[in-house]
């Protein structure tokens, strides 16, 4: 037997745990050390995983860990593009550590398979493009938590299927982020802005830059 926190995972991979809960038939989609799925296994949050990647390099780390753990009759082992590669319709679906935008083409390629399935998403980058697309994909975002680890920071998402309206406002920060305030979202708010307040700036030297160009290919008769 297994201790039950014999794999122990960082805030960001805890936070997913958390939002994911407990299921039978639990599946990680681009798994890659598979760390959460031995993690789910050997916590009894999940009874059977599918652990999925798109690299086969990749779904070799999770194999071996899961070998090692003696698991490997409790997890199936597939390689495929998104949802494309499962067996079985899971209850719960992590999409994790990807852009926002691969994760919503993962998803929309996989909304019947995932039609039953609690989804759990962490992108990288371009989250409200992500809650936009759910919500055309007719999917409902159920929770969302901010994750510190350090000085970085992550938003998980959970969805299911069903309908929502989001405001602009709610797009961009996250409906229940924007609802509870959670303790990391003025963190997160600094980040967002020192992070938009860059792009306006390299935006307005960009602009600068190019007419600067016209002024100087002019002064140099090359107009
Ligand atoms: C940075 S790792 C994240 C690993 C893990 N999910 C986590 O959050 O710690 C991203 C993984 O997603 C896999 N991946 C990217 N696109 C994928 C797709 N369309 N289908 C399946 N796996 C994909 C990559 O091969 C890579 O191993």
């Amino acid at each position: 037997m297994f201790p039950r926190n014999a794999i122990s995972l960082d805030p960001r991979l805890s936070a997913i745990r958390d939002l994911a809960g407990s299921c039978g038939n639990f599946a990680d989609i681009g798994t890659d050390h598979g760390r959460l799925g031995a993690h789910m296994l050997l916590a009894g949050l999940c009874r059977f995983a599918q652990l999925t990647e798109v690299s086969e390099r990749s779904l070799a780390k999770a194999r071996e860990l899961i070998g090692a753990l003696g698991l490997s009759d409790r997890v199936r082992f597939l390689v495929g593009d998104g949802v494309e590669a499962l067996e079985d319709p899971p209850d719960v679906a992590v999409i994790a550590g990807m852009g926002g935008r691969t994760i919503a083409g993962i998803v929309e390629r996989g909304r019947e398979i995932l039609a039953h399935a609690r989804i759990v998403m962490q992108p990288n980058v371009a989250a409200p493009e992500l809650r936009l697309r759910l919500q055309r994909a007719g999917f409902r975002i159920a929770d969302e938590m901010i994750a510190k680890d350090g000085r970085r920071l992550y938003v998980v998402i959970a969805a299911e299927a069903g309908r929502m309206e989001l405001s602009p406002e709610e797009i961009e920060v996250g409906p229940v982020l924007l609802k509870n305030r959670p303790g990391a979202l003025a963190d997160y708010a600094a980040f967002k802005i020192r992070v938009l307040k860059k792009a306006l700036a390299d935006a307005e030297g960009a602009e600068l830059r190019r007419k600067l160009g016209i002024w100087e290919a002019l002064n140099h008769g090359d107009r």
